[in-house]
Formats: C-alpha cells, sequence, structure tokens
C-alpha cells in the first residue's frame, strides 16, 4: 500500500473551484535572535528608546522555526553573532538559486559586516559564491517569481545591484520603485504566493501586493504582469502582512493580517499565523528572519 503523499491529501482535500493549492517544498536558512535588540535606527520601526526582550524574540522566532520543520521544510541555522542584532534577518544575508549565492553589500555601517558572515556560512555550506561589487540586501529586495526576478530599489538596494544581479544569475530582473519608508524592502510590499512556472511553460506564478508603496511606473508594471494578484488593503500591508512564506499552498503570515488572512483563503491557499510582534520592533517580520536555499 502507498499512502499519498501527505501534502497531495491536504490539497486535495481542500481543492476547490479555485483549484487545490500543492506544497512544494523548501530549505530556509534562518538565525536564532540571541542577540536580538534594537540598539540603532536604520528603518522608521526601530526606536532604541522603546524596550525590547531577547527572550520573547527567541520564543517567537523559535514557533516559526517550528512551523517550518512541523511542515516537511529543512531549516539550516547561521550563528548568531554578538554585535549583530539584525542578523536574525537573514533574508537580508544574499540571494540563492542554483547552488550559487550572491552576497550581500548592506546599505548602513551597522550591518555591514553581516555581509562577509553570511558568504562564509554559503561556503562553507557548499554553495558558490559571488561576491557583489554594489549595495545590495539579498532576499529582503530580491525575490523569484517563475523565471523573473523582481528587484526592489529606493531605500536599500541600488539599481546598479539590479544590474549585477541580472548578470550573476541570467534571468531577467525587473526593477520597481519603493516609495513609501516604511516598507523599504521589497520583501515588506510583496509576498510570492506561488513561484512556480506551470506545465508547458505556462506562468502560474502568483503574487500579492501593497500598491501603496510603489511608485506608479512599478505599479504600472505590476498589474501588467500579475493580473490575477492579489492587492492587500493597507491595513494588512501596514502590520507586515506581506512579509510572509509560502511554500505554494501554506502562507505564513502575521495574525493582525486579517483581511489578508481572508484573500489567501478565498484562493485557496492555507494561511498559518505566526506572531514575531518583537522582531517587528526591529522593522522585520516572518520573510525577513527567511532566507531560502535553492540548490
Ligand atoms: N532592522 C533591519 C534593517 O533595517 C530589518 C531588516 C528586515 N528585513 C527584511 N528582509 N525586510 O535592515
Amino acid at each position: 500500500d502507498i499512502a499519498p503523499a501527505p501534502a497531495e491529501t491536504a490539497a486535495a482535500s481542500t481543492g476547490s473551484a479555485t483549484g487545490g493549492r500543492i506544497q512544494q517544498h523548501r530549505s530556509y536558512l534562518m538565525c536564532r535572535p540571541e542577540h536580538f535588540t534594537v540598539s540603532y535606527t536604520i528603518n522608521p520601526w526601530m526606536e532604541p528608546a522603546n524596550p525590547t526582550d531577547t527572550a520573547l524574540a527567541v520564543r517567537q522566532w523559535q514557533v516559526l522555526y517550528d512551523t517550518y520543520v512541523a511542515l516537511g521544510h529543512d531549516v539550516q541555522l547561521i550563528d548568531p553573532i554578538p554585535g549583530l542584532p539584525d542578523m536574525v534577518y537573514t533574508a537580508n544575508g544574499g540571494f540563492v538559486i542554483g547552488g550559487v549565492a550572491y552576497g550581500a553589500k548592506f546599505r548602513y555601517q551597522e550591518r555591514v559586516p553581516e555581509g562577509p558572515a553570511f558568504m562564509e556560512w554559503f561556503r562553507d555550506n557548499g554553495f558558490q559564491v559571488a561576491e557583489p561589487v554594489e549595495v545590495n540586501e539579498g532576499e529582503g529586495d530580491f525575490l523569484l517569481v517563475g523565471d523573473t526576478i523582481l528587484a526592489g530599489m529606493g531605500f536599500r538596494s541600488t539599481g546598479d545591484s539590479h544590474r549585477e544581479l541580472a548578470d550573476v544569475f541570467g534571468k531577467e530582473v525587473v526593477s520597481l520603485t519603493l516609495v513609501d519608508p516604511r516598507f523599504y524592502h521589497l520583501d515588506t510590499a510583496i509576498s510570492v504566493l506561488d513561484p512556480v512556472e506551470g506545465p508547458g511553460g505556462v506562468d502560474r506564478a502568483n503574487i500579492a501586493y501593497l500598491e501603496h508603496a510603489f511608485d506608479e511606473r512599478s505599479q504600472a508594471i505590476l498589474a501588467e504582469r500579475y493580473p490575477d494578484a492579489i492587492k492587500v488593503a493597507d491595513a494588512d500591508g501596514a502590520v507586515f502582512g506581506l512579509n510572509s512564506a509560502s511554500d505554494g499552498r501554506n502562507v505564513i503570515i502575521s495574525p493582525r493580517a486579517t483581511g489578508f488572512e481572508a484573500q489567501l483563503r478565498e484562493r485557496g491557499y492555507n494561511p498559518v499565523l505566526v506572531d514575531l510582534s518583537e522582531l517587528l520592533l526591529g522593522g522585520g517580520g516572518i520573510k525577513c528572519c527567511t532566507l531560502e536555499l535553492r540548490r
């Protein structure tokens, strides 16, 4: 007797007019926030005068880690380094496709040492590293959707890094301009729900996004490329609802993003709520704490 894979059973049981969603396996890199605090301000969420609770940050982070593992994903860890409180936001540590890691070069001095630390981890773990010349903050600003890389600029990664990125991976890179300082990284304004290319090259890839985080040119590009995208309400964007991680079926989101949660259900996704309120004090959420490792 061969039992069907759990993911298939689950997808089949919720399959609807919108189509059952199929879970894909993921490999992630995370960093336990043992040294998490807010001691400087490099985004509008960070207020060093407000107290942070490192133990609570670790407990909340652990729930995210356990959630990924329970869903069957593979989670690798990089050791946290004292004095680098933002290292928990591993999405900024690089951008990885096909075993090649394009390293990060951070905009602000406070995070600059993280770049080499992540590159060392990539090398030690069998990835080929492409050292960056241009300022870029990794998967915080670069998102793979189908065979296209969406790339953010305006606050952190530069337009020059988008060209470097295209050279490294030989893929189409679409530059998008962020305009609201609260949404300073692309992964705070776009969530990749389904990165998969459909059979026969049909692009089934889909995203959710916050329109007002982008300039008009970028809004037009997104509307044209993703006519089926979920457009989230400002209220959901403002609680970092889009800073989420999807495996094609399960979408890990903030419990505060109730409107987005309902939109996901309507489309046949399974929202899984994980609260990282303490890490939001540093201006990061679920996706920020998650770097995808594509071998
Ligand atoms: N405090 C960090 C910074 O401002 C938060 C990074 C959030 N990461 C992300 N992928 N959006 O750089």
